[in-house]
């Protein structure tokens, strides 16, 4: 593909391009009228998709074709060329496919053609009558979302604790709290789609017990749901901090809308910022928050920020970036108490404050699952199928401890597209498919202008190596155990992170 086609605007496809200029596996970036249009070509067989991605709007054609498929650049999110269905998250809605003519040795593309088909259903034997989902988050929707795009016919509840229906958790801490992102860009649906859809999604909803021999969940208000399958999704609440002045309320937590939204109300009219925890939330709301002008001070308790997961070599290059917008660090350093204008360090330092974030990691919300017998360990333990030790219960996003056929570990992780896509499989295993999770751990961060994509997981690592350089932003890093790749990390290299997670899945290393 050269420069020139991947940049919107390319070739007015219509009038079609010459049938050997795209080469088997090519895409060229085009438009048909004014929309942007993306042709493909597998084997000798041409397609044509919408060019621009229903996540966040990133070119496609920067992306990667595996297969029939195109994958995203920027948040991997997967598309089939045939049918232009959003097969993997973080995307959520198809893109249109386009008619593709061949004449006279040349590619033309004409009209947009109808809405994709949807996946077909057959029930399979055993099909519920009704499904409860408990949790309105990642997971949760995705759930919900992909039973009805299999025509799931039956009863479908999603139950949610929160007052906001399901959102984009992980702008809550970027463009939302920085003020980029309006409060419209945030929720993932609107309430009619829901109705519109058959998703009974009840707010302010909490389940406080699961009976798994009644196969009822009861709420809070003495209300209960009758399930044939049941999905655990209840996620992960923020630790707190158990030192004298914790509960003051300028010291805040950031894992709900609600939270966001009460942060930027409280940032409107402070000054001075203290973030205790120097991981991916405190590090992003820094950045969110110096760009509202507020002095930020982090304090952590590591030498480097985000050393044991990225390496001392990119946390410290972090560390530089969060310096250079003017952010102050203070690490090696854990904080003792809190008053109304300041926070006190172990070291004696006195950090004024008139806002304390508090970003010092999450625990799975599983007291549900323990209650209701279910197994347990570091999280709810599920199998290859997302299915509990209770077979018509199964469990999906950052609760989930899964067998990752990759690493041959259990693993549990709080990454956003891993919650979308495990309620995807768990929807579709509900209904009987018995699909194997088998997805490669993904996540994204972004921190001022700089974005950096991670797939794979290695919770303990020997080696990194850098291919390429931080301060250009342009490199990969490969974090290895025994010779062996886990993960790799990339800046400004989308290609690179597709290829790399192609690889793992395909169980090269
Ligand atoms: C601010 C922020 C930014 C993030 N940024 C990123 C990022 O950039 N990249 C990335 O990969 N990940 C990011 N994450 C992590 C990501 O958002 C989570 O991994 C993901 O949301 C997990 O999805 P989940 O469905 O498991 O849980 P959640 O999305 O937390 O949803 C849990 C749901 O369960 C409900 N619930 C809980 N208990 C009950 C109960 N008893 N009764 C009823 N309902 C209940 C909750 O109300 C909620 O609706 C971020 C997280 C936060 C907080
Ligand atoms: S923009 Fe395509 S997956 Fe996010």
């Amino acid at each position: 593909m050269s420069e020139e086609s991947s940049k919107l605007g390319g070739p007015d496809l219509r009038e079609g391009i010459g049938f050997d200029t795209l080469p088997d596996g090519g895409r060229v970036a085009g438009r048909v009228g004014d929309e942007p249009v993306l042709l493909a070509r597998r084997g000798d067989e041409f397609f044509a998709i919408d060019a621009i991605c229903t996540h966040y709007g990133a070119p496609l054609a920067d992306g990667l074709l595996v297969d029939e498929t195109i994958r995203c650049p920027w948040h991997h999110a997967c598309f089939s060329l045939r049918t232009g269905e959003a097969i993997r998250a973080p995307a959520l809605n198809p893109v249109s496919c386009w008619r593709v003519e061949r004449r006279d040795g040349r590619v033309h593309v004409f009209e947009k053609l109808e809405s994709p088909a949807q996946p077909s259903t057959q029930d399979v034997p055993g099909t519920p009558r009704s499904v409860v989902i408990l949790g309105g988050g990642a997971a949760g929707n995705a759930a919900a979302e992909m039973l009805r795009r299999h025509r799931y016919a039956g009863s479908l509840t999603m139950l949610s604790s929160d007052d906001s229906g399901p959102y984009d958790r992980p702008n809550l801490s970027k463009g939302y709290l920085a003020g980029a992102a309006p409060e419209d860009w945030i929720p993932l649906r609107s309430p009619e789609f829901y109705k519109a859809q058959g998703i009974d999604l009840k707010l302010n909803a909490r389940v406080v017990a699961i009976d798994a021999s009644a196969r009822r969940v009861q709420l809070e208000d003495g209300s209960s749901y009758p399930y044939d399958a049941l999905l655990l999704a209840t996620g992960a609440e923020p630790v707190r901090l158990a030192i004298p002045g914790g509960d003051l309320p300028h010291v805040r937590y950031l894992r709900t809308f609600a939270d966001s939204r009460a942060l930027v109300a409280k940032a409107l009219t402070s000054r001075r910022a203290v973030v205790i925890g120097a991981s991916f939330i405190g590090l992003e709301a820094a950045a969110a928050l110096r760009a509202r002008d507020i002095d930020v001070h982090v304090v952590g308790p590591e030498t480097i920020p985000m050393e044991r997961i990225l390496g001392p070599e990119v946390g410290s290059f972090i560390r530089k970036l969060h310096e250079s917008h003017g952010a102050t660090f203070h690490l090696g350093a854990t904080v003792v108490s809190i008053d109304e204008r300041s926070v006190t360090l172990k070291n004696g330092e006195i950090l004024e404050a008139d806002l304390v974030l508090v970003g010092i990691g999450v625990r799975p919300l599983t007291a549900l699952a323990e209650q209701a017998g279910l197994a347990i360990d570091r999280g709810v333990t599920v199998d290859a199928h997302l299915q509990t030790s209770i077979p018509n219960i199964f469990a999906a996003g950052d609760i989930a401890r899964w067998p990752d056929h990759h690493t041959g570990e259990r693993i549990r992780v709080e990454h956003w597209v891993v919650a979308e896509r495990q309620g995807q499989t768990a929807a579709r295993n509900i209904l009987g498919r018995k699909e194997t999770f088998n997805a490669v751990p993904f996540f994204w961060t972004e921190q001022y202008d700089l974005a950096i994509a991670y797939v794979g997981h290695a919770e303990r690592w020997d080696s990194c190596a850098i291919d390429g350089s931080l301060e250009a932003r342009d490199c990969a890093i490969a974090y290895r155990r025994e010779g062996k790749t886990l993960a790799v990390a990339t800046i400004y290299r989308d290609l690179e992170s597709l290829r790399a997670e192609v690889a793992f899945e395909r169980g090269v290393a």
